[in-house]
């Protein structure tokens, strides 16, 4: 194993941007096709692994609302976290923000507490044994109507004290963040704090309406930010995060190839970035793959990949004290690999 790998198997990390729907594994779709007598259209894992080549945005989306109808019973959503827990076990992972969208599910007839109830029992769990802290972020679909989304936070709210944050998800082009301005002002009016994708496939403005519209507290993706100078250096000043997936962003082809992406970029302009992994079942890793492809195409060393491990704990909605205690973690692990 080169030291670099040592590295990023060994080094702490908090992940951000991780869609709880998107880590559903094929083997665990089979199972719950079965276990609920859901029919999908795929007769084997091999079968649903040769449906993962996506056009864009919307062509993963398509497939990943379909594979998520599995998901129907408390114990699914259980599973379904578990599994990511035990692979955040694996990479060091010691923080997670996990986005969910219950419109997937309460549009098919399931109730929002079956889906948040199996989460958090597993987020729980994982806390006792595991020791990995976090919590949930509600996303609200931006290609459903305002109104939609009202009646989602309103179902939402008797739990408000369990949800880190709201955010926007799903079908980007199109759907402005300004469509949700009333909803996300509620939200935090209730006292919730705010985060949206933008700027992933959509242009640098939908990231503007995020932080002047929303008042968001992170960007997810955000990488379309460098069409705008203006919206890099307030970027910048205020040191917002950017929750970068490069994986992700190659299978939906937001960059060609990885050598491409402009993670490097970013981080040379100064910006608060750090790697998550998005839909890691879909798009062919998990965080530390996600780091392993970045070091690898984007010529990074271990200084590089440490700075980027500490802004997730420097990002996320956590204790000062907590973020202090592993970023010193993450500096003696650079001192003892040099
Ligand atoms: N839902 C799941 N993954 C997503 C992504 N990358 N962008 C928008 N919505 C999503
Ligand atoms: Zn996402």
């Amino acid at each position: 194993m080169t030291a670099i790998d040592k590295f990023i198997e060994s080094c702490p990390k908090a992940e951000l941007h991780l869609h709880i729907e998107g880590s559903l594994e094929p083997e665990l779709m089979m199972k719950l096709a079965k276990r609920n007598h859901v029919a999908i259209p795929f007769t084997s894992v091999e079968d649903i692994r040769a449906a993962y080549e996506f056009e864009n945005l919307q062509s993963f989306l398509d497939i990943y609302y379909q594979g998520a109808a599995v998901l129907l019973k408390e114990e699914d959503f259980y599973d379904l976290t578990m599994d990511y827990l035990k692979k955040c076990q694996q990479e060091s992972i010691r923080h997670v923000e996990i986005f969910f969208d219950p419109q997937t599910h309460t549009d098919r007839g399931g109730a929002f507490e079956t889906c948040f109830q199996g989460i958090q029992k597993a987020l729980q769990e994982g806390r006792e044994s595991m020791g990995i802290s976090g919590g949930l972020i509600l996303c609200f679909l931006r290609h459903l109507s305002e109104d939609e989304a009202m009646k989602t936070l309103d179902m939402a709210l008797p739990y408000k004290d369990q949800l880190l944050a709201v955010g926007l998800d799903s079908s980007e082009q199109g759907h402005p963040p300004e469509k949700f301005s009333r909803v996300f002002a509620k939200a935090r009016d209730e006292g919730l704090r705010t985060v949206a994708h933008a700027g992933e496939e959509g242009p640098a403005s939908y990231i503007w309406q995020a932080i002047e519209d929303l008042k968001v507290q992170r960007i997810d993706h955000g990488v379309r930010c460098l069409e705008d100078a203006k919206l890099v250096s307030y970027l910048k000043d205020k040191q917002i995060p950017l929750t970068v997936c490069p994986l992700s962003n190659i299978k939906l082809r937001v960059f060609d190839r990885m050598a491409d992406h402009n993670l490097k970029e970013l981080m040379n302009q100064g910006l608060m970035v750090m790697i998550n992994s998005d839909d890691p079942a879909y798009f062919g890793g998990y965080l530390n793959q996600n780091f392993k492809a970045v070091a690898d195409s984007l010529d990074l060393g271990i200084e590089d990949l440490a700075v980027l491990a500490k802004n997730s704990f420097t990002s996320a909605f956590m204790s000062a004290e907590e973020k202090a205690r592993y970023q010193k973690d993450i500096d003696a692990l650079v001192e003892s690999m040099n």
